[in-house]
């Protein structure tokens, strides 16, 4: 079982290049299967959780190759995909357990085939993660859907056709389910109440390049007018705004002075509004952004996790290690997930004074957090672990670290690069 050591108190400096967006990255990849053609896709993260989708679209029959450094050379990955004859339209249970963006492939499966096949990803460390959002929107589409044995079976033998849809509650998910299946409906479709994630905006962007007729991109409003075919394309996929938070943070949480190489600072305004009234310092550099931050100074703060443009759920944890030794008490909300403070026992055992309060958590800033041996429970609450054991005292264990390889591209390396005392082992 691979684990990771880190002996802290060293002060992180140099650059790091923040990984093409993980949640951009899967929905993108599934996109593929709406056209016979070939799908490129540059600044691609190498990573568990597109590893499996890469297995999933194989299972289907997608040809998939990864192509060297993008054109500029800079030693990027680039990944292309062609679906021109798909020869399966099931996901099964052993895959999609492992990785539940599998859903992914029910909106444009439907569009493209009008069948699928898909398990019902089940929950997750976080919640119990229910689909009846996507499953609601697609039927409203057209499509028959039946559950049966753990399987959602979908058709729409007539295709589909657009309608108007109003999210009963905010899904990135969903709406990214949805409009993949709208772009090949006929007629239009309005999605009211659709999720504003930067990687929605990416995706749709993407699929305008593909020939989708999408309009309203970056609101909570959007509308497609359904087209006959989607032909393929070259798109570079945005940066990942919650590895380039994590790396602010851990800059922060050293007193450190970092350069986040090609962040993206026009999807960050929630985390570095909030992370600047605890005090870390953020200054626009050429392509990136730098992190700077004096740790006598850190303040206490309350935040709630929102959808975007709000504080981002996938930085509650991280935020939750930096606010352990900030002065007075911080609270923070989660108000998206029901189970997603695993990592507090942890930190709690790294002498952090933190108690939950129904959903939230408050947290007694204390001079310093002490090394030991923590357990990672899901790819959030592993990293809030790690950028914990960089500032504490002594050494920290953090096992189980096969969920931090799901959504970290190169995590050990290129904080060993910014000079952290930290190594991976294998016991
Ligand atoms: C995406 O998950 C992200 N994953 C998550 O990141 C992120 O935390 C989440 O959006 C919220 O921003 C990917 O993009 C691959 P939702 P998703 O549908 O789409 C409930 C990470 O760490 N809900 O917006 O599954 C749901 O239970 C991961 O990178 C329903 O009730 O999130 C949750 O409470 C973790 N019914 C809330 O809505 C549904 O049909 C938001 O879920 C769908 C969702």
């Amino acid at each position: 079982m691979e684990r990771i050591i880190i002996s802290g108190g060293s002060r992180l400096n140099g650059t790091v290049r923040i990984s093409g967006s993980k949640n951009a990255a899967l929905p993108l990849m599934a996109a593929s299967l709406l056209t016979e053609d070939l799908l490129i896709l540059e600044n691609f993260p190498r990573l568990g959780d597109t590893d499996t989708l890469v297995k999933l679209l194989s299972h289907l029959g997608v040809e998939i190759g990864f192509d060297g450094p993008s054109e500029d050379n800079t030693f990027e990955s680039v990944i292309s995909l062609r679906a021109a004859g798909i020869t399966d339209t099931a996901a099964p249970y052993d895959i999609v357990r492992k990785m539940r963006a599998s859903i992914l492939v029910l909106g444009p499966l439907l569009a493209r085939c009008g069948r699928v096949t898909v398990s019902l990803p089940g929950g997750c460390a976080i919640g119990t993660r229910p689909v009846d959002l996507h499953l609601a929107a697609l039927e409203s589409l057209g499509a028959q859907l039946a559950l049966r044995k753990g399987y959602i079976h979908a058709r729409a033998p007539k295709g589909l056709t657009g309608t108007n849809i109003r999210f009963s509650s905010v899904s990135v998910g969903a709406t990214e389910n949805l409009l993949m299946a709208a772009s090949l409906a006929k007629g239009t479709t309005i999605l009211e109440n659709a999720a504003r994630e930067p990687e929605i905006t990416d995706l749709a962007q993407c699929l305008c390049a593909m020939g989708a007729n999408i309009s309203g991109i970056g609101t909570s409003r959007l509308v497609v007018e359904g087209v006959n075919s989607l032909h393929g394309a070259r798109y570079r996929i945005l940066p990942d705004r919650i590895e380039t938070g994590t790396y602010a943070i851990a800059a922060a949480i050293t007193g450190g002075d970092v350069k986040l190489l090609n962040a993206d600072k026009s999807t960050l305004h929630s985390q570095t509004e909030s992370l600047s009234q605890v005090g870390v310092n953020f200054k626009t550099v050429d392509n990136g952004l730098n992190v700077s931050c004096d740790l006598s100074g850190l303040k206490s703060i309350s935040i709630t996790t929102q959808p975007y443009p709000g504080f981002p759920t996938d930085m509650q944890a991280q935020i939750m290690a930096l606010l352990s030794t900030a002065r007075g008490t911080s609270a923070i909300s989660e108000a998206i997930f029901e189970n997603r403070f695993m990592h507090v026992p942890e930190l709690c055992r790294m002498g952090a004074d933190i108690t939950i309060r129904g959903t939230t958590a408050i947290i007694n800033g204390i001079p310093r957090l002490k090394g030991a041996p923590v357990m990672a429970t899901d790819l959030r609450a592993s990293v809030s672990l790690v950028l914990a054991g960089l500032a504490a005292e002594g050494q920290t264990v953090v096992n189980r670290v096969y969920h931090l390889d799901r959504g970290y591209e190169c995590l050990v390396e290129k904080l060993f690069a910014l000079g952290a005392d930290i190594r991976r082992d294998d016991v």
